[in-house]
């Protein structure tokens, strides 16, 4: 049996939430299931593998970030069971219907981590922030409290992400913005 149909299995179960609302808040959910598995192995491969100036504070930050992801995958595979499904929680499975890239093997330093967890964690934050409407408006306000917990962390965490980031972004958008200012007026 493919994962496709593997994700939207569903048991008898005497919960009194309709069968076919279940069927796709289990499929649902077992899409964030894979990226959750995905982009906590993504964080512990930062975790390891960054280098320079600011190794200690990033392998630090990095292995918190993974724990909570961990805490999430158990919360996000139990809400499948308790809802009659099955939770599709290997690595294989996880690689196979990922909505996140694979992490770059080539990066080195502190901020190339940042910058690619950031990537990830952006698309990762829109598909928990979508799956909170989606489940609310399939009856089931349950599985839409834990995507607002968990959206709210990952939207923190972003953040943190960030805040490395903008300082330097911020200047180089200030520094074109200059630049092309003083091509306006003619200054060389
Ligand atoms: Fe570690």
């Amino acid at each position: 049996m493919s994962t496709n149909n593997l994700s939207s299995r569903l048991y008898p179960s005497r919960i009194d939430l309709p069968a076919d609302a279940r069927t796709k808040i289990v499929e649902l959910l077992n899409q964030t299931l894979a990226a959750t598995l995905d982009l906590k192995t993504q964080v512990k491969q930062a975790h390891w593998n960054v280098k320079g100036a600011d190794f200690y504070q990033l392998h630090e930050m990095f292995d918190e970030m993974a724990d909570e992801l961990e805490e999430y995958i158990d919360m996000v595979a139990e809400r499948v069971t308790a809802l009659g499904g099955y939770a599709c929680g290997t690595a294989r499975m996880a690689a196979a219907s990922s909505i996140l890239p694979e992490y770059p093997t080539e990066i080195l330093e502190g901020m190339e981590h940042v910058t690619a967890l950031a990537e990830r964690f952006a698309p990762y934050a829109k598909h928990i922030r979508e799956a909170i409407d989606t489940t609310d408006e399939l009856g089931d306000a349950d599985t839409a409290d834990l995507y607002t917990e968990v959206s709210r962390t990952i939207d923190k965490r972003l953040w943190f992400l960030e805040a490395h980031l903008q300082p330097a972004e911020i200047k180089s958008e200030n520094g074109s913005t200059a630049a092309k200012s003083q091509q306006k007026v003619g200054v060389r």
